[in-house]
């Protein structure tokens, strides 16, 4: 992490619940930003969160927090159904950055207004809490990039998530990056449970992607998880928490198998899963985490794009209507991108509405103590 010699990145934080508290904790911790302002209509949550966190002026709406804060990066994290209005007013509340958490919506419809509101505001615009920012990955695709690997051709997914935008955006988030980002040229997929159904679900498939790339998705749980990346002459995998190597030693002739020896010093070895708490009870932010942040401050500090934009999590989000759509067409090719921007997958209802709703305040109160043991 890299030491900005500006002045911190002012953070209003929008939505105080599970999540938010575990961004403001990692805002906190960045030597470039700090949180001073915080938004949310449930009392007890906003209470709590100010008695956290020192020196953060709370309000009720986002529109006047917007009215009274000189900020450099909004932090919505939401519940999905509201977070496309709450990008797009920051949007246009003259903010440098966004950062809100996936799956970014439910119809590519709204998608595409955030992408666009942040575009033409010229905001910087990032998505989602995601293994795509671990800088081992980056790694990874500088590897790649060197052409050391030779071209990469084919990319497995190994993730039986039962909801293929909610938790799956993860997955596909990789897929992309170890594509380059390349436009998607077609998809041919299927559901687990109902093709006829809008809800997230699970889904496998192939992506055609427009370079070349061919990556499967497989759906089934199998006794492998994570990201697999075949290249012309190297193998890269991860499981997300160890990262590992294999590149070509020999091949004696074209119809004997390639040789394949694992390069240990290539990426150094993780162990990102182990949850601990610190002396005052708090859960030690991960890896994950920190790099998610850490990727929205090098966004301002050098003009580039974050890790995981919000256009990045909208083209997930096509590819996932996408792989439903063939299997509602009989399995047929879907062509991108997809004209019909009304389809639309709606996340299971602990994303897309308030969890204390859905939990009651008792059982809510309990799954804070996962973040901080009182
Ligand atoms: N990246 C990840 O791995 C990951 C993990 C968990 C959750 N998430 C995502 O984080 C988001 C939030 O999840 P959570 O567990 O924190 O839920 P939560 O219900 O605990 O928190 C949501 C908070 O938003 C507040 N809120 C509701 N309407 C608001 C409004 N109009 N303005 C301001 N605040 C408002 C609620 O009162 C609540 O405090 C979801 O989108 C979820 O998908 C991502």
């Amino acid at each position: 992490m890299t030491e900005s010699t500006h002045p911190k990145y002012r953070v209003g934080l929008i939505g105080c619940g599970l999540s938010g508290t575990t961004h403001a904790r990692a805002y906190n911790e960045n030597p470039s930003t700090v949180v001073v302002a915080a938004v949310d209509p449930d009392q007890a949550n906003l209470d709590q969160f100010c008695q956290r966190f020192d020196s953060v002026q709370g309000y009720r709406t986002y529109d006047e927090m917007f009215a009274n804060e000189d900020l450099d990066i909004v932090a919505p994290v939401l519940p999905v159904s509201i977070n496309a209005d709450a990008v797009v007013a920051a949007a246009k509340a003259g903010v440098s950055a966004i950062f809100c958490e996936k799956p970014i919506a439910a119809s590519l419809q709204d998608a595409d207004r955030m992408v666009e509101a942040c575009l033409t505001e010229g905001v910087k615009f990032a998505c989602g809490d995601a293994f795509r920012n671990l800088s081992q990955y980056w790694r990874a695709k500088e590897i790649f990039d060197s052409g050391d690997l030779g071209e990469i051709k084919t990319i497995n997914l190994y993730d039986s998530t039962a909801e293929i935008s909610g938790g799956g955006c993860q997955g596909l988030s990789l897929v992309r990056l170890f594509a380059q980002d390349a436009d998607v040229d077609w998809v041919v997929g299927w559901v687990s449970d109902d093709p006829w159904s809008d809800d997230d679900q699970r889904m496998g498939g192939v992506i055609q992607f427009t370079n070349g790339v061919t990556a499967h998705v497989h759906e089934q749980s199998v006794a492998k998880r994570g990201i697999e990346v075949i290249a012309e002459s190297g193998i890269f995998y991860s499981d997300h928490n160890s990262f590992r190597i294999w590149r070509e030693v020999a091949q004696l002739t074209k119809t004997q198998p390639l040789q394949l020896e694992e390069d240990r010093d290539l990426l150094p070895q993780s162990d990102l899963f182990r949850t601990s708490y610190d002396s005052e009870g708090w859960r030690v932010t991960t890896q994950r985490t920190a790099d998610s942040i850490q990727s929205i401050v090098d966004s301002l500090d050098h003009g580039i794009d974050p890790r995981c934009t919000g256009d990045n999590m909208r083209k997930v989000l096509e590819i996932a209507i996408g792989l439903r759509e063939s299997h509602r067409q009989g399995h047929q090719p879907v062509k991108f991108p997809i004209q019909d921007r009304s389809l639309a997958l709606y996340p299971r209802p602990s994303r897309w509405l308030n969890k204390k709703e859905l939990l009651g305040e008792s059982q809510y109160a309990e799954t804070f103590e996962v973040i901080k043991k009182t």
